[in-house]
C-alpha cells in the first residue's frame, strides 16, 4: 500500500476509519481480557511536541509500551527543532531513526512539511487546524454507545478551532450533519464551511444549534497558543456555555462529549460533567484504543 499518513480524516477513507474505529473496539476488549499483544516490538515512535498535552501523551506513550514497542517523547524545548533546525531536515533526519512520528505543534503547514519529507508514517496530534486522533476517540465513543453516527444530528457549541474544524470533515467522513453555534468573528475557516456547505448549518444561538440533536460537543474557548485573547473570548463566548438546560433541547438519549481539558464555569457547567449525558471519560480512555488501531493501520500499510 505505501506510505500513509493521518493528517486529518480525508486522509483515511470512510471505510478505512471505520475499520479502525472497529479494531479499537476489538483491542479495547482484548485488553480487558487481560491478553497480550505486543506486534509494535521492536518499533518506536517519535512524539513532537511544541504544546502541552496529558491525554495525547499518555495514550501514545502507553498505547506503544503495552504492544510492546517504545515512544520517545520529543519536546521542541529539547531538541535542535527549538533552535531552529529546518522542519524539513528534522523530518528526514527522524524518519531514518524511528518506525513513526506523531506530531503537536502550530500552524498546519508545519506538519505537512514534516511528512512530505518524512519517510514514515506521520500523526496529526493536534494543529492549529484539527485534531483528528481525538475525532476517532470521539466516534468510538458514539458506536460503543449507540452504534452508527451515520444520519444523526451533531451541534458544536463554542469556537471555530481545530476541534469544530475537525467535526466539520468528520460529518462528511462519517455522514451526519453538524449544527454549529459561534459567535461573530469565531467562525471556523470560510473555505471550510464553504466544502462542507450541504452539511452544516451555522446559528447563533446555542439553544438553536441543540435543538433535537443526537449529540453535543464543545471544546475550551481559548485554545493552546490563545491564551493572551482568553479574556476577550470569556465575553465574547458567555452565552455559549454547554449546561443540562441546554442538553435539555437535544434528543432524550443524546450525548455530551468535549475532548478535555474542561473548564468549568466557561464552556461547561460543572454540573454538566457529571450529568447522565457526559461521556468524556470514556472519550478520553478511547485515545488509547483507537490510536493503537490507528498505527496498527499505519504500521501495516506500509
Ligand atoms: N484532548 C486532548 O488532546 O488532550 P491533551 O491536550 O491533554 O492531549
Ligand atoms: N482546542 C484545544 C484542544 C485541546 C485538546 C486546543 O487546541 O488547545
Amino acid at each position: 500500500m505505501g506510505l500513509r499518513h493521518f493528517l486529518t480524516l480525508d486522509d483515511l477513507s470512510p471505510q478505512e476509519l471505520h475499520q479502525v474505529i472497529h479494531r479499537a473496539i476489538e483491542l479495547k476488549q482484548l485488553r480487558k481480557n487481560g491478553e497480550i499483544n505486543e506486534q509494535f516490538k521492536g518499533k518506536v515512535l517519535g512524539m513532537i511536541f511544541e504544546k502541552s498535552s496529558t491525554r495525547t501523551r499518555i495514550s501514545f506513550e502507553a498505547g506503544m509500551a503495552q504492544m510492546g514497542g517504545h515512544a520517545l517523547f520529543l519536546s521542541t524545548r529539547d531538541t535542535q527543532l527549538g533552535r531552529g533546525e529546518p522542519i524539513e531536515d528534522s523530518a528526514r533526519v527522524m524518519s531514518r531513526m524511528v518506525d513513526i512520528i506523531m506530531i503537536r505543534t502550530f500552524e498546519h503547514s508545519i506538519i505537512q512539511r514534516f511528512a512530505e519529507f518524512s519517510a514514515v508514517p506521520v500523526i496529526n496530534a493536534l494543529t492549529d487546524s484539527y485534531h483528528p486522533c481525538q475525532l476517532l476517540a470521539d466516534m468510538q465513543t458514539w458506536v460503543e454507545y449507540r452504534g452508527d453516527i451515520s444520519g444523526k444530528k451533531v451541534a458544536w457549541i463554542g469556537d471555530g478551532n481545530n476541534m469544530c474544524q475537525s467535526y466539520m470533515n468528520a460529518a462528511e467522513c462519517f455522514d451526519f450533519t453538524l449544527n454549529i453555534a459561534c459567535p461573530e468573528g469565531f467562525e471556523p475557516a470560510a473555505e471550510l464551511l464553504d466544502r462542507f456547505s450541504d452539511r452544516i448549518t451555522l446559528c447563533r444561538k446555542p439553544e438553536e444549534a441543540a435543538e433535537g440533536v443526537d449529540l453535543v460537543v464543545t471544546d475550551v474557548w481559548a485554545s493552546m497558543g490563545q491564551e493572551d485573547e482568553a479574556r476577550e473570548r470569556r465575553k465574547a463566548f458567555s452565552d455559549f456555555q454547554v449546561t443540562p438546560a441546554l442538553m435539555d433541547r437535544a434528543v432524550d438519549d443524546a450525548l455530551f462529549m468535549h475532548c478535555l481539558p474542561a473548564h468549568r464555569g466557561e464552556e461547561v457547567s460543572a454540573e454538566m460533567m457529571e450529568d447522565a449525558r457526559c461521556v468524556v471519560w470514556d472519550e478520553a480512555e478511547n485515545r488509547l484504543h483507537v490510536q493503537k488501531a490507528l498505527l496498527e493501520f499505519l504500521l501495516n500499510a506500509r
